[in-house]
């Protein structure tokens, strides 16, 4: 028999020690849950693309949340689904206080004060053009002319009660611009978690479909980051910092599990992952077909991104996962 001193086989020897010597946890509270809103009563339509996920009338949205705080989920980023007919070049709608998005956030803070609400700013799911910035007549994506609805859009939603703003766009400079805004009218303890590092990705797919928000002509490439790059998302980073974000954030997370780690490595803010809508997609198709066992590798995707340094995870299981722990 050979001698070996070395065996780390006995930290796996039982459950109870496996779980002694475990690195990584994934707990509710690290966990952003997003939600779809729509027009409408009493009405919770599933994403086809997104077995499990629903776009909510505010008055079911209200349950939902009611259902996730019971379980432990606190922190939730919801994105409104508008009616073609309300959208426009300068997404004017985003910041009608009497809007769906607008009325529905004062709705949540008002029933569930200490639930934290992470809100979009972005012009796409208002915009005509389906961009997240103005397109002008030559199809270019105006950067600086954008800011100022950006601005606009995040002062709303601090007034409507949003705790965390989420500029989800990747114009240059939004974060200071945002930044300076809120602090102008007193709201310098609204925080800003940045989409740091958004990258130009296939898998936002499923997120279009739940609100029709894909972009009319064009692709994002001319303002989100080109999936070869990781150096990029350093100097995204130093920006968004400089700028003043609170939160830094990598997006998507599974096939970027790299730049969450260089984030991480790279800075003092707390790091975020946004496990998109493709990626949980990818997921539920391959459990419904038997092909997976849909529940380890949940558990199994999260984790990943927890051990690549991930503080907080945005993902479509937050409740799901909330709903595991308590079996
Ligand atoms: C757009 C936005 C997107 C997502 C969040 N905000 C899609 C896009 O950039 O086209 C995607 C989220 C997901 O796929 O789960 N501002």
């Amino acid at each position: 028999m050979n001698h070996l001193t070395r065996r780390p086989r006995r930290n796996r020897k039982s459950e109870a020690i496996r779980s002694m010597v475990q690195e990584n946890h994934v707990a509710v509270q690290d966990l952003i849950f997003p939600l779809f809103m729509m027009e409408g009563d009493n009405l919770a339509v599933e994403i086809t693309s997104m077995p499990g996920i629903h776009r909510f009338s505010p008055d079911r949205l209200l349950e939902e949340i009611a259902q996730c705080v019971e379980l432990g989920v606190k922190t939730f980023a919801p994105f409104p689904q508008i009616d073609e007919a309300k959208k426009d070049r300068f997404a004017q709608e985003s910041k009608n206080p009497e809007g769906l998005y607008l009325r529905t956030i004062s709705e949540i803070k008002q029933n569930f004060p200490d639930v934290v609400l992470m809100t979009d700013v972005a012009m796409d799911p208002y915009s005509s053009d389906g961009h997240d910035g103005i397109v002008d007549p030559n199809g270019e994506i105006i950067n600086d002319a954008t800011l100022e609805i950006l601005g606009q859009m995040a002062l709303a939603q601090a007034q409507a009660g949003a705790d965390i703003i989420g500029p989800s766009d990747m114009m240059d400079g939004r974060v200071a611009h945002i930044r300076q805004v809120l602090d102008k009218h007193a709201f310098y303890n609204v925080s800003i978690m940045s989409y740091t590092a958004k990258y130009a990705s296939a898998f936002y797919g499923p997120f279009r479909d739940a609100l029709d928000s894909a972009p009319k002509h064009g692709d994002k490439k001319t303002y989100q980051m080109n999936p070869a790059n990781s150096r990029e998302a350093l100097l995204e980073a130093e920006l968004d910092t400089a700028e003043g974000a609170d939160f830094l954030m990598v997006k998507p997370a599974l096939s970027y599990l790299d730049i969450i780690k260089l984030l991480k490595d790279n800075s003092h803010l707390p790091i975020a992952a946004y496990n998109v809508s493709g990626e949980y997609a990818m997921v539920k198709a391959a459990a419904q077909n038997g092909w997976i066992d849909g529940e380890r590798v949940m558990n199994e995707v999260l984790l990943s991104m927890k051990r690549a340094g991930a503080d907080i995870i945005l993902t479509y299981f937050a409740k799901e996962y909330a709903q595991l722990l308590k079996r």
